[in-house]
């Protein structure tokens, strides 16, 4: 029977959309093999489309504000069976203007370099008669919650989320029908946050503001058709005296719980204005919120006196506390860390962050949980109360994507290794990409994301946490087409076109739109992608003569082999002229491919002619003409290898220089960010596979299996960020051990870009791999090795799940395979016999 497995409208199903043309797509499923969409009718009420896509539906009907829209689809397969479905989706405000004004305490001042105290906004009022339908849009400047009656509304963390707010912030959309009564009070706590509280290690506040403010509207219909609007105007009340003493990304959060409400004085808001003019966008990334919760493995006494609780997983979030008995007034502290060091928390690492939640009690029993602010760690330390009058537990706060990944295999230490990659990934999705959830940073570093993107992209549905983080990415792209190394900027507003970092504007729209096939996206992020290309180029050409010269981009501003095993950040840097190039060349394929879909057929020759010029120049250049590099390293072979800048015979020997290097270094890697994405690519498609599942097994440092050995829960930062000897390595910028203030050095343990090694588990260990756009068209070419005997994975694609799961007994290779309605799947097995599949489930045997 066919049917409509799940229907979406701008990837998501019954939300509210955004102001533009949301996007329709749908899976279907059925048990006829080879099944496949033939036609689909999609209709509202007064608007009507046909169609042979499943995918890149664009809805072009009416819009009206805050409307409720049905979607219905009556999809016909091939087989002649016919399927329907529906679902809805709201408009917000579109072009109507707000009437709502900001609102703020214009009387209140913080210090700079700090964060400020969280303000409170109050405001009572009646609803006079039955009320049919009501909800309330509110915003920002500062992260916000709203209390109605007592009771918060929504479940999202930290809204209006973390966006370039001079150019857009969202605003939210609640439904409060149901949380109304005659009388009413609507309370809005607004947190300093990302635009007005403190960031950086250099702890630089009041970036995108004074101070926080608020904006609001709610709209009460009533059954006899009349409608009340209530909007944030200077009638509103706030105050700075709530509960909620302090509050900061990194030092933490401060509650007493014996301030009453009574206690605090009001006053009436002060109208406000935003310091630019941003656009007011209905929320259209994906929201903060609570995933999972997370109970203690263990608890003990450290000699130092705080009792550590062990989550037995380190991730980002909150502690959530039920205290027992407790006297008015007493103080409990809880301290956050990754690691322990001789049994007590090491916080040396967190750098500046304090990383600390005090909660002062009231009297009795009481819950409580932070809300202004997040953490990353796997240890809490606390003092003020015995365990047995307290029950610890915590949130897993991350943005809400879909998980789409699933793997597991017969090597326990590579199924806590792909583990240890979904908890870098989860922990560092909070709101925007972020390098680390822990220290004084937890910012949108671009070369994280670049690397790791194709690896997510398979984990997760990404479709709205991209959209909106690339949106930014555009925003503040500089006018030379470079563009902060951290996005949203932030305090970091050194903007210039940095190779591999700034490439995250070609690698993460291309990474999602193989992944999900949303044709928008490329189309809107395209301008920027060769804006970027044009920054490159200008490098390039930047002083330089000779006909090759032009094409090697070593001069600007390059992070190099970032974090390679070996050297300091100076060594690094050094490596810049042969990661940069590499990753342009890579670029300029991409954008080749890019402005093909987009049918710009001139531009798309364009930048694949500078594709080649640059490829030819990197051999000229840099390596004697026949595969050997004229200065040797790993990373230096591996970037030409896997994005194909050699020819057939210079490759070859590219390979097998890369494995002498390999084992002339112990058979370990000795890559940074940029190239260990894609090092055992380089190997096994050059023929080594053997050689690819003995780095990636390998147990010794560096290697991914030694931080799993270690009992690593997430990837690092730094391949040694735990020393064979048990010593933390500080990586102090001036190359000494220890930390000071000065000279706080650089090691996480919860950073993803070396998990971008996930991408092999899926393309590779189980085969899967897109061959056009949304999967549509795959691969599924299973490469078995390394002692395993089993391995089993899959991707929810827009087309439906695809599986691949193979066992190795009795000398033989046994592939199942199961290929989502309306896709062709080539199937390649291990013998190099191939196969094509249609949509149905499928048993190979080689
Ligand atoms: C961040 C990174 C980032 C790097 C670039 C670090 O402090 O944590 O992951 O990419 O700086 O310099």
């Amino acid at each position: 029977m066919l049917k409509i497995a799940e229907l979406q409208i701008q990837h998501q199903s019954n939300g509210c959309i955004t102001d533009s043309r949301p996007e329709i797509r749908f899976v279907l499923q059925s048990d006829i093999q080879g099944e496949e969409l033939e036609k689909a009718v999609i209709s509202t009420e007064d608007w009507k489309m046909e169609t042979t896509e499943q995918l890149n539906n664009i809805y072009t009907g009416p819009m009206r504000p805050f409307t409720d829209y049905r979607v219905c689809v009556t999809a016909t397969g091939r087989s002649g069976e016919q399927a329907r479905a529906s679902a809805c989706f709201m408009t917000g405000r579109l072009d109507q203007p707000w009437i709502g004004r900001w609102i703020t305490d214009k009387g209140y001042i913080f210090a700079k370099g700090t964060s400020p105290a969280p303000m409170c906004f109050k405001k009572e009022f009646v609803c006079k008669t039955t009320v049919k339908h009501a909800w309330i849009c509110c915003t920002a400047l500062g992260i916000y919650e709203i209390y109605l009656n007592g009771k918060k509304v929504g479940k999202d963390y930290f809204a209006p989320g973390f966006t370039s707010y001079e150019d857009q912030i969202q605003y939210q959309i609640y439904d409060i029908t149901a949380m109304l009564g005659t009388e009413n009070s609507l309370k809005a706590i607004v947190g300093g946050g990302w635009a007005a509280g403190s960031m950086l290690h250099r702890r630089i506040s009041h970036i995108s503001c004074d101070r926080q403010a608020f904006l609001a509207e709610i709209y009460v219909e009533y059954t006899d058709g009349t409608r009340d609007i209530i909007k944030t105007d200077s009638t509103w009340q706030v105050s700075e005296d709530g509960p909620v003493r302090m509050a900061e990304w990194y030092d933490g959060e401060t509650y007493d719980a014996t301030v009453l409400d009574e206690d605090i004085v009001w006053k009436a808001a002060d109208i406000t204005s935003v310091r630019k003019a941003p656009k007011l966008l209905a929320q259209y990334g994906e929201p903060v919120r609570v995933i999972e919760v997370k109970t203690p493995v263990s608890v003990f006494k450290s000699s130092g006196g705080e009792w550590i609780y062990d989550f037995g997983q380190n991730f980002a979030g909150v502690i959530a506390i039920r205290v027992k008995k407790a006297k008015k007034g007493q103080t409990l502290v809880f301290r956050h860390a990754e690691i322990l060091m001789q049994g007590e928390l090491f916080v040396k690492s967190l750098r500046t962050a304090k990383a600390t939640v005090t909660y002062i009690c009231k009297e009795g029993e009481q819950t409580y949980s932070p809300h202004f602010t997040y953490m990353g760690f796997r240890y809490v330390g606390m003092r003020g109360i015995h365990p047995e009058d307290i029950e610890v537990s915590a949130y897993v706060l991350h943005a809400n994507m879909p998980e789409t990944g699933t793997f597991s295999c017969s090597h326990a230490g590579l199924v806590r290794l792909y583990e240890n990659i979904r908890w870098s990934a989860k922990s560092n999705f909070v709101d925007i990409p972020t390098d680390c959830p822990q220290r004084d940073e937890r910012l949108g570093w671009t070369g994280d994301i670049a690397v790791f993107s194709s690896t997510a992209v398979c984990m997760f549905d990404m479709s709205r946490f991209f959209d909106k983080w690339l949106l930014d990415v555009s925003a503040q792209q500089g006018k030379g087409g470079g563009f902060p190394v951290v996005i949203p900027k932030q305090g970091m507003n050194f903007t210039i076109a940095v190779s591999c970092w700034g490439d995250c504007c070609v690698l993460v729209p291309w990474a999602e739109y193989l992944a999900r096939g949303d044709k928008r996206l490329l189309k809107r992020q395209y301008p920027t992608m060769k804006k970027y290309l044009k920054a490159a180029e200008f490098w390039c050409r930047f002083m330089s003569l000779g006909k090759e010269a032009r094409y090697i981009w070593k001069r600007g501003f390059h992070f190099g082999d970032w974090c390679a095993p070996e050297g300091d950040m100076r060594k690094w840097m050094k490596k810049g002229k042969w990661t940069a190039t590499a990753y342009f060349a890579n670029s300029c394929k991409i954008v080749s491919q890019v402005a093909e879909i987009l049918e710009k057929k001139e531009e798309a020759f364009r930048y694949r002619s500078l594709y080649h010029r640059i490829e030819k120049a990197y051999r000229k250049v840099f390596t004697d003409g026949n595969g050997k590099l004229l200065e040797e390293f790993q990373t230096g072979y591996i970037l030409p290898l896997h994005f194909g800048m050699v020819s057939e015979e210079e490759g070859k020997n590219m390979a097998k220089n890369l494995v002498r290097l390999i084992h002339e270094n112990g058979n370990r890697l000795s890559t940074g960010f940029p190239a260990t994405p894609y090092i055992l690519f380089a190997l096994s498609d050059y023929g080594y596979l053997e050689e690819a599942y003995k780095l990636l097994l390998q147990e010794e440092c560096p290697g991914w299996m030694y931080e799993v050995k270690t009992g690593a829960t997430t990837i690092w930062e730094r391949w040694d960020a735990l020393r064979p000897d048990g010593s933390v390595n500080l990586g102090r910028l001036d190359g000494k051990e220890g930390a000071d203030e000065k000279n706080s050095g650089m090691v996480s343990f919860n950073h993803y870009a070396y998990g971008a090694v996930g991408d092999w588990f899926y393309k590779r260990i189980i085969g899967i791999e897109a061959v056009s756009s949304g999967y549509q068209k795959f691969r599924i070419a299973p490469k078995p090795g390394g002692g395993l005997t089993e391995a089993e994975g899959s991707i929810k694609t827009p087309y439906g799940t695809i599986v691949s799961s193979w066992k190795i007994a009795d000398k033989k290779f046994k592939l199942y395979v199961k290929v989502p309605v309306s896709t062709v799947c080539e199937v390649e097995m291990p013998d190099g016999t191939k196969y094509e599949a249609r949509s149905g489930e499928y048993v190979f045997v080689c």
